[in-house]
């Protein structure tokens, strides 16, 4: 995964708590073919009509894979029953390998965590051809012009599964669109400053468009499938010149392949990224001295601050573009939680600009175009569904303790390659404006379990885990 600005603007109870309400069973059986949100998307007979939001009502799938590694660590048992994300991230994880659970092992494991009552499995489907375009870290196993294989060996058994799950009353699947494909669609192309030959490549063949498309489609046609395509962060898209083209682009997108909107019932922001939900001491309106923060070096000319208001933001661009008034927005607050000792208590003095954004930020990081194994960071909020306007849930799809790329280049059969972003003694490329990584040491390979990493997120929990 890499998340990176356009810098010139173009820069132990299980989850029944929090997650389960009264009304969902209700609703699956009430909701009329046009769904509470006007999907106009007829359910085979017998099956599921599609939910305004598929996790209300539901409780989060645990994935017992990751469960068991957050349990094993100091502390971590506080937190090892919440849902993450199952990460779709090679052909072989659909069948399983020896370390991890195949797809039909985790809708099994989820319909027995169920117990009879409406449960949400989160999958991110992620192994686009050209994968990563403009990062290393989690280059994939298909080459850019691999599409072929993408829908053959990797779509459609999904979608096969899938399809074989389809008519259990209480399974919802919400996947996550391919991470980072379309906006490095946008920002890291020709005429840009951030461009790239491997993502100028896939703008070219259209493969990640197509890819989506098809995704879409044949995981769209499932009538408890919900998509929601992956839409980067207010650090990545959020300028005027990134957002309303990326919306656009993602409608492109949701006509390719076979396609249509109706198979988007939302967007995800912030996945496996580090921006915080709400940045509470200072908002992009503010001025200092007569000078506005939006020219503070944090900020940078940015329409968003943090990622609630992004998400808003962007759920307005996407119905501008042309999708339904009804879509819903997802949050990834795994990584951004920004606590501990050093989490700002206020606003910062208002001497200058910086000083006062400076002062007053929780997201800590050196810049907001890094990526890799944020040093600092902490839990975020924890999952739960409706927790604002326009947005479905807050989410963990990013399991915490996973890496994000490895700090040195290690040997592997995934395609993985090695991004400086990971190394804690890189003084940064033009999409962090040449600034150090800020990346935690001796991190593995991207997806493999980092135990530093997931005793920093713990201890700066924010809200504190306890
Ligand atoms: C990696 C994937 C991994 C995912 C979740 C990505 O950065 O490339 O292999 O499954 O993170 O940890």
């Amino acid at each position: 995964m890499r998340r990176l600005t356009d810098r010139h603007r173009g820069g132990r109870g299980r989850r029944t708590g929090r997650f389960a309400g009264a009304v969902a069973a209700a609703l699956a059986l009430t909701a009329g073919p046009l769904g509470a949100a006007g999907f106009a998307q007829q359910p085979p007979a017998g099956a599921q009509a599609k939910l305004d939001n598929p996790y209300e009502g539901a409780r989060l799938y645990v994935n017992p894979d990751w469960s068991a590694k957050a349990a094993a660590e100091p502390g971590g048992d506080a937190v090892a029953d919440e849902g993450t994300g199952v990460w779709l991230d090679r052909i072989a994880a659909i069948e399983g390998t020896r370390d991890a659970m195949g797809l039909r092992e985790h809708l099994d494991a989820a319909l027995q965590q169920a117990g009879g009552k409406p449960v949400v499995v989160q999958l991110v489907v992620y192994d686009l051809p050209g994968r990563d375009c403009a990062a290393l870290a989690s280059n994939g196993e298909l080459g850019p012009e691999e599409i072929g294989r993408y829908k053959s060996d990797y779509i459609n058994p999904i979608r096969d599964i899938l399809r074989a799950y389809s008519s259990h009353p209480n399974l919802r699947v919400v996947t996550t669109i391919e991470p980072d494909s379309l906006p490095n669609l946008v920002t890291n192309v020709s005429g840009r400053p951030t461009s790239t030959p491997e993502c100028d490549e896939m703008k070219r063949n259209g493969n990640y468009i197509e890819g989506v498309g098809y995704a879409l489609a044949q995981l769209g046609a499932i009538s408890n499938v919900y998509n929601y395509i992956d839409a980067g962060h207010h650090g990545w898209l959020g300028w005027d010149s990134n957002l309303q083209p990326a919306a656009d682009v993602m409608y492109q997108a949701a006509r390719a392949g076979g396609a249509t909107p109706a198979d988007v019932h939302g967007f995800i922001v912030n996945t496996a990224n580090y921006s915080a939900l709400k940045e509470k001491n200072f908002s992009v309106g503010d001025t200092v001295n007569g000078q506005p923060v939006r020219q503070s070096t944090w900020v940078d000319w940015n329409q968003y601050v943090d990622e609630l208001g992004f998400a808003q933001g962007f759920r307005r661009a996407a119905v501008s573009a042309g999708f339904s008034s009804g879509i819903g927005m997802l949050i990834d607050t795994s990584r951004n939680g920004w606590g501990g000792p050093d989490r700002p208590t206020g606003p910062g003095p208002t001497t200058s600009v910086n000083a006062y954004v400076d002062g007053g930020r929780y997201d800590r990081r050196i810049h907001v175009g890094n990526w890799c194994n944020q040093a600092g960071a902490g839990l975020g909020e924890r999952p739960r569904s409706s927790p604002a306007s326009g947005i479905d849930a807050y989410v963990w799809m990013k399991p915490p303790g996973e890496s994000d790329g490895s700090s040195t280049e290690i040997p592997n059969n995934e395609g993985k390659g090695f991004d400086r972003m990971c190394d804690p003694t890189y003084q940064g490329n033009a999409r962090n404006n040449y600034n150090p990584s800020g990346a935690l040491p001796n991190a593995p390979l991207s997806g493999t379990w980092f135990p530093a990493q997931f005793q920093q997120l713990l201890k700066n929990a924010y809200p504190p885990v306890s």
